[in-house]
């Protein structure tokens, strides 16, 4: 094979073998969160879709179960596409997914399915009620894009049910959120105007859902609404593949949904600015909090995955909920990945002159939790903000990256590097000074051009501003690295960025961690502490 066994990743979510993609119908039941993906069970491309199941106590260690819906009826048997769980005010789960009803053209249609024995903790068998399909196209709508129904919420005022399926109008050109609503779960009706739409292009697997306006850290079911919360819709953009959201107001009246920035609409703020798509949340009951499951694909060949049986991972589950500003949301790796902690190294009030790095020593850093804290000594030397890519984090980044010597930064971390650095992707912040502006304006950026020396390699840098106020000099930043999945989290989760790598020299023992700054400043790193991961069950592999 051309790829290192050992770049297959350990902590983040996996089947044994073959392609997986979205995540569908998260759930907590019965003291077990469940968890459903997309699967071929036939090999290491996308195909013969069927509904993956895996359980777990804790999200962390996964138990694989025997697939939950595959093509069995005639609504569903070239396809069973992605979908969501809802919790009927009685405890049961339903879930609802696309099907694709007929060969060769990819036509969407929308099913149910409950589970046989309500009283099985690990919802083993699904059934598919005779009245399936319970949703088809109708009045102009698309047929061959109209898929990915959401969570449904329930209005107390009138007692329906709605929900969102995602699509395309205009010829291609918007997006769309269509709402569909229902009193009983079985036959529901189209609003005539959808809940959003926008000058996107199709929207996949829609998302929406309430968050605390206050900022408090607790999450909310899906159903609630008042003068307390904010909404959020998010949706995966089939042509740039990215998961873009809007916070916003639900005028439950109307059946509208209207973004707070409205020059913001479904392009500005993205979960993650790295390779995560196809996301979706749940409520957790268990812990008062909403949890984000994201897909991130691999960014070698189809061949390389062929090769090495495998494809696609899911991204650790995250935290989600509202900044106190209210413009945005943070997200944070949820707590049980810190079980996962074993041996670790901390650094403290460690100075990085300008073009010097230190390396961490004392641990594997293969698999690890980094966190650490930086320190600016002056913001007096920051870059002056090009205004022709002050809107372009990515493109900004890919022309000053890591390798560019800055005013302020980059500064930040060399991730899976090699003992002679040939090797390493860069983690970091870069500070600039903006016309008109009196706040500096920070990157974050992940730099791979250098992960490996593999020349096939998909290597884009990603990145995101992150909108902080750095004054006082201090910012942190988190990273899980999982051999080839490091995944980011800058300013306590108001910038992430995931990104694949696939490097040729350093893996296991011998991948290093740095911290690193290639800017005019004095960065001083306050505090960083470096854990060395443990491997959890994962599905038996
Ligand atoms: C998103 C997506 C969904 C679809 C599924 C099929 O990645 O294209 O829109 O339901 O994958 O596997």
């Amino acid at each position: 094979s051309i790829v290192d066994p050992r770049l297959r990743t350990g902590y983040h979510f996996q089947p044994p073998k073959n392609w997986i993609n979205d995540p569908n119908a998260p759930m907590y039941y019965k003291g077990w969160y469940h968890f459903f993906y997309q699967y071929n069970p036939k090999g290491a491309v996308w195909g013969n879709i069927v509904w993956a199941h895996s359980v777990s106590r804790d999200l962390i260690n996964w138990v694989a179960l025997e697939t939950a819906i595959e093509p069995s009826i005639p609504s569903d048997q070239y396809g069973c596409w992605s979908g969501s769980a809802t919790i009927l005010p009685d405890g049961t789960p339903v879930i609802m997914y696309t099907g694709i009803d007929r060969p060769n053209i990819n036509y969407q249609v929308q099913n149910i399915a409950y589970p046989r024995n309500k009283s099985d903790p690990l919802l083993r068998e699904w059934v598919k009620p005779a009245h399936n399909p319970i949703i088809v196209p109708e009045g102009g709508i698309n047929a061959t894009q109209f898929r990915d129904p959401t969570t449904a919420w329930r209005d107390d005022d009138d007692g329906r049910w709605r929900l969102l399926i995602g699509s395309v109008a205009a010829g291609g050109a918007r997006g769309v959120a269509y709402v569909y609503r229902s009193r009983d779960f079985r036959r529901w009706a189209r609003v005539r105007r959808p809940l959003h739409s926008a000058a996107t292009g199709m929207w996949e697997c829609p998302d929406f859902y309430p968050v605390e306006r206050d900022g408090r850290r607790v999450g909310l079911e899906t159903s609630v609404s008042g003068r307390r919360v904010k909404h959020v819709l998010k949706n995966s953009l089939d042509l740039r593949r990215y998961d873009y959201y809007t916070v916003g107001a639900y005028d439950r009246r109307a059946e509208r949904y209207v973004p707070d920035d409205p020059a913001g609409d479904e392009r500005r703020l993205r979960y993650d600015y790295g390779n995560f798509y196809a996301s979706k949340t749940f409520y957790d009951p268990a812990k008062r909090r909403r949890i984000l499951w994201g897909w991130a694909n691999e960014s070698d060949t189809a061949a390389a995955d062929v090769a090495k049986g495998w494809a696609g991972i899911q991204a650790i589950p995250r935290t989600v909920w509202l900044d106190p500003s209210g413009k945005q949301l943070l997200q944070w790796p949820i707590e049980e990945v810190e079980a996962l902690r074993g041996k670790s190294v901390t650094v403290k009030h460690r100075v990085i002159k300008p073009g010097q790095h230190v390396e961490v020593i004392g641990l594997q850093t293969a698999q690890a939790d980094v966190e650490v804290s930086f320190e600016v000594s002056s913001l007096a030397g920051a870059e002056p903000l090009d205004p022709a890519l002050a809107g372009d984090a990515q493109r900004l980044c890919g022309a000053r990256g890591a390798a560019v010597e800055g005013g302020v930064g980059p500064f930040g971390l060399w991730v899976l590097a090699s003992a002679d650095m040939q090797e390493r992707t860069a983690v970091f912040f870069r500070v600039f000074k903006a016309a008109g502006k009196d706040k500096p304006v920070v990157l974050m950026c992940t730099d791979p051009t250098k992960s490996s020396l593999n020349p096939n390699l998909y290597k884009p840098t990603f990145a995101g501003f992150v909108d902080t106020d750095i004054s006082n000099g201090k910012i942190s930043l988190r990273s899980l690295i999982d051999r080839s999945v490091v995944e980011s989290f800058g300013a306590g989760g108001k910038t992430c960025i995931l990104s694949r790598v696939y490097p040729s020299l350093s893996i296991g023992n011998n991948a290093r961690l740095y911290v690193f700054n290639n800017g005019k400043a004095d960065v001083r790193v306050s505090r960083l502490t470096a854990w060395q991961m443990k491997k959890p069950l994962m599905n038996g592999a």
